[in-house]
């Protein structure tokens, strides 16, 4: 076994596991049962598990309390999705195909997978766990969850909700540990048959080690906010404070990078700097806007990118502010290509402006990153929104709103470095099974059944 495996698995991941076949042959309608009872058992200790995540992930606490009632909404959508979904298979008929004679009819069902291991990331340990816990049980199969190192009690407590709900042992097993010690253990395992994670380039290395497995993952973004000049100036400087500040920038569908034409550029930001001035900055338990990053390399590399943007020449809009892990709100305009923070993710309360001649541009540069998981383009012109839309490579175009997955059963998906699959209830649940077939060879050629 790894180290620092605290609470080792109960199920054997040596011969795949065997508690999913028993699951797997539980009635869907009473697996459904289970997860919504496990959904209530979060929203009764919504205040609990919200709680931790305050202390571990420094989430802001009025943030931290809708992550445990958003997940508990998510667990109720995906029991109902998963019953209408799970409940049908195909009939189909060999003459549908050129030459056949009808002499068989097969049956197409969906089957569970086996063990999945769930991997989600510390800035929603208990939400982006959920995702992933939910869509695999419902579709019959065990799972494997290794939460954040810094978010594994609130990962803990969060399992100990689905236990308290009735669901049987040896379905949802918590393994503890520090990714570079435990991760490639249980990526290679020849027990996993699904990997779905979320996080960062790890992915990328993981995707490397899993073999012949369905891979589910969520990676970087770097996502752009093109604003015309046509734009609702309020609406996008709003966009912009809300989704490039929030949990001090630290979702991978924050904006990321700001791509203004010019002649609307010095409205935008001055709007986006007043807005700016109202951020609280503080601590999670007092509700504050900006929090304290994740940890001190976090903030370390937000500072590097901040650094060598001033270095060439960017404007810094606010003064450079940091204490330790807490890191002041910055707007920096007039970045330029040649700088990281046109093109690297802070995750961190750090904007780069880009002005641009027009829109078309904007989307050049969305299409020239290595990312692609969300953008959003602001317009008051519809058929100039969905060409931009059109134009823009990433898995999901915003129009005059920031990006953002929910809700949770949207499809959500990345291009280029920023994922593999799609997810969304829906999706997710369709990555967690097989189809099965079984063909009924019949007695004599065009056989019918009526
Ligand atoms: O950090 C990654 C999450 O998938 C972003 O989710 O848009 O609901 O904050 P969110």
């Amino acid at each position: 076994p790894p180290p620092h495996c605290f609470h080792p698995p109960r199920l054997s991941l040596t011969d795949g596991g065997s508690a999913w076949r028993d699951w797997a042959r539980t009635p869907l309608w009473r697996r459904a049962v289970v997860l919504r009872a496990a959904a209530q058992q979060l929203r009764d200790h919504a205040e609990f598990l919200a709680g931790f995540l305050v202390q571990e992930v420094a989430k802001p606490a009025k943030d931290a309390r809708s992550e445990i009632l958003r997940s508990a909404d998510l667990i109720d959508y995906t029991a109902e999705e998963g019953v209408r979904l799970l409940a049908q298979g195909q009939l189909l008929a060999s003459d549908a195909f050129q030459g056949a004679d009808r002499t068989k009819l097969c049956l197409a069902s969906p089957v569970p997978l086996g063990v999945v291991l769930c991997i989600p990331p510390f800035n929603y340990p208990v939400n982006l766990a959920c995702s992933k816990i939910a869509p695999a049980l419902i579709a019959g199969n065990a799972v494997v969850l290794k939460p954040p190192s810094q978010g594994a009690l609130s990962g803990v407590l969060m399992a100990r909700c689905f236990q308290l709900a009735g669901l049987p042992d040896g379905l949802l097993n918590v393994v503890t540990g520090r990714g570079r010690e435990i991760g490639d253990y249980l990526v290679e395992h020849p027990g996993v048959n699904c990997i779905s994670f979320t996080g960062g380039n790890t992915g990328l290395a993981i995707a490397r080690r899993a073999a012949m497995v369905p891979l589910q993952m969520e990676l970087g973004g770097k996502d752009a906010c093109v604003v015309c000049a046509d734009a609702d100036l309020d609406l996008a400087a709003s966009a912009v404070v809300k989704g490039g500040f929030s949990y001090s920038g630290q979702r991978c569908t924050a904006v990321k990078v700001v791509l203004v034409e010019e002649p609307v550029a010095d409205a935008l930001v001055a709007k986006v700097c007043e807005q700016i001035a109202q951020l609280t900055v503080g601590m999670p338990e007092d509700n504050a806007s900006i929090v304290p990053v994740v940890d001190a390399k976090s903030a370390d590399f937000i500072e590097g990118l901040v650094r060598d943007a001033e270095g060439k020449g960017a404007q810094l809009l606010q003064e450079w502010r940091r204490e330790d892990n807490l890191i002041w709100p910055l707007l920096l305009d007039r970045v330029t290509k040649d700088m990281r923070l046109a093109w690297e993710e802070p995750f961190g309360p750090v904007v780069p402006v880009i002005r641009i001649q027009a829109a078309e541009e904007g989307v050049a540069h969305c299409n020239e990153s290595r990312f692609g998981l969300q953008g959003c383009v602001f317009t008051r012109d519809i058929n100039r929104a969905l060409a931009l839309s059109s134009a823009m490579e990433t898995g999901t175009v915003q129009i005059n709103a920031a990006p953002a997955r929910g809700p949770d059963h949207f499809p959500f998906q990345g291009m280029r470095d920023s994922g593999i699959g799609s997810q969304g209830v829906t999706n997710s649940i369709k990555m967690m099974f097989k189809t099965k077939t079984t063909v009924l060879n019949l007695p004599q050629p065009n056989y019918t059944l009526g």
